[in-house]
Formats: C-alpha cells, sequence, structure tokens
C-alpha cells in the first residue's frame, strides 16, 4: 500500500458491485510455471493482495472480503503452513498501520480457536484499531470454512432454544443470518475466484445464494486492477433477478 488514502466514493455507482468477495487461488501454479517455490508464489499474492485493497476502494467498492486461509487448508504440509501463517502475520505487521491511515476498517471472520495465540491478539488489534474507520471494510476469512461457520450459528441458536431465549419455530433465514460471523455485513453481490477453477469450495455458502460467480483464469499473483475490472464488467452484464422476473443489475 502506499501512503495515500485509500479513497471510497460516496454512493457507488449503481453497477458497481457494493461487496465483492475473492478466492485468492492460482499462487503455487504461478510459482511452479516459473520454477519457483510455492512461498514465492504466497509472497508475490500478498502483493496482489495490496494491490487490489488500493484498487477496490478506487473504483468504490465498499466491502473486499478475501479467502486467505481455508479450514481445508491445514491439511497442506507443515511448511507451507508455516509459511502462511508468517504471511499473514507480516501483512497485519507490516500493512495494518497504513490500512488505518487509509481509512480501512478491517473484520475477520472464521474460527479463531485453535490458532496460535499470537496471531488470534493480531486478528483482534486489527479489528480493534480500525473499529471506527469508514471507508473500505476489508474482511479477511482466516481459518474460514462456511459450511463450519454454517454449524457454529446452529450450535448458538441451538444454545438459545435450550435457555428458552428462542422458540425453535421463530428460527428463520434472518436469524440463521443473524448467527454468522459478520451478521451485519450485505451478502457480496460479486464472487471472484482466480485461476480457472470453477468452484466455491466451502467459502460463504450461505452469503453467495444471489452472488454473481466470475471465473477469471488470471492466477493470483497476476491480479491487478485491470482484472478486477474486468470481473466487474462481466458482473455489469448480468441480470440480477434474485429468484423473481423484474431484472434488475448491480446491486
Ligand atoms: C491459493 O493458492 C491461495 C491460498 C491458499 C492462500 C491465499 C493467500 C495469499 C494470497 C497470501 C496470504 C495473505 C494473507 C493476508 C495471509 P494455492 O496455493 O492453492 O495455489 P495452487 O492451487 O496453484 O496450488
Amino acid at each position: 500500500m502506499s501512503e495515500a488514502e485509500v479513497p471510497q466514493a460516496a454512493p457507488p455507482a449503481f453497477e458497481v458491485p457494493r461487496h465483492v468477495a475473492i478466492i485468492m487461488d492460482g499462487n503455487g501454479r504461478w510459482a511452479a510455471a516459473r520454477g519457483l517455490p510455492r512461498a514465492e508464489g504466497h509472497r508475490r499474492g500478498v502483493e496482489a493482495l495490496r494491490r487490489t485493497i488500493r484498487a477496490a476502494g478506487e473504483i468504490g467498492i465498499q466491502i473486499i472480503t478475501i479467502f486467505s486461509f481455508s479450514a481445508e487448508n491445514w491439511s497442506r504440509p507443515p511448511t507451507e503452513i508455516r509459511e502462511l501463517m508468517g504471511l499473514l502475520r507480516r501483512f497485519i505487521r507490516n500493512d495494518l498501520a497504513e490500512l488505518h491511515r487509509s481509512n480501512v476498517r478491517v473484520r475477520i471472520i472464521g474460527e479463531r480457536e485453535g490458532l496460535d495465540p499470537d496471531i488470534g491478539r493480531l486478528l483482534t488489534e486489527a479489528e480493534e484499531l480500525t473499529r471506527a474507520n469508514s471507508g473500505l471494510t476489508l474482511v479477511v476469512a482466516f481459518n474460514y470454512g462456511a459450511r463450519q461457520e454454517i454449524a457454529r450459528a446452529a450450535r448458538r441458536i441451538a444454545e438459545q432454544v435450550e435457555r428458552g431465549a428462542l422458540k425453535s419455530a421463530d428460527v428463520t433465514i434472518e436469524t440463521v443470518g443473524a448467527f454468522l460471523d459478520a451478521p451485519d455485513l450485505p451478502d457480496p453481490d460479486l464472487i471472484i475466484r482466480t485461476s480457472g477453477e470453477q468452484r466455491l469450495s466451502n467459502f460463504l455458502l450461505w452469503q453467495s445464494a444471489y452472488s454473481e460467480l466470475v471465473f477469471l483464469p488470471t492466477y493470483w499473483p497476476d491480479f491487478d486492477r485491470a482484472a478486477l475490472e474486468a470481473a466487474i464488467r462481466e458482473y455489469q452484464q448480468r441480470e440480477r433477478r434474485f429468484g423473481g422476473l423484474v431484472a434488475k443489475t448491480g446491486s
């Protein structure tokens, strides 16, 4: 990130998606294609992330959610897990002050339990420092899995019913939504996955019910403002009907 503030356009243009979520895929293949270690792909992935945060603010996106470590990523070799944890530590230590200066609000979704205590502290520090910021919201999905998130919500709802605070007959779509990790945020309008893979891989399964999905061939380390704009252009050509008949574009 540079010194300049990440601008947050006033009300976004009608066609600009308010909330964009990104599956940052292809770091390993980017590295393999260049004969480099996978770790180098992840490091370049962090640079792509910085570019993307800046571009999102400039374009007028209000919320950007990034899939930075999935609940399933624990099955990777220990050295790669250490590398990804190290990148998160460095990202927060190096970039948090500047994100704060740029008026970015950081939110975290995913399971905090089981993380190294210092990582838990860094995530909390990022949220607390930036809590009052009013610019771009950056949602970091870390140790995140959508089925796990929905199961956590179901468990907490069941606890409320057991305590008599809620009746089972009153459990609605809204109730479930209210127990998810970031209940106040709108659903993503657009979900982008890089690297040519065409699946959600346990990302935002509840929130993606009506999201437009755009799959780009670009490997994540090559992602830049032009790629983000290409995805938005594709989104703008979609007709969002939300199950109804009336055509509606944008959010
Ligand atoms: C997918 O590439 C990417 C990840 C598993 C992690 C994404 C992480 C970053 C972009 C950097 C870390 C950022 C933070 C804030 C911690 P892959 O390894 O699955 O690529 P492949 O499918 O080509 O092997």
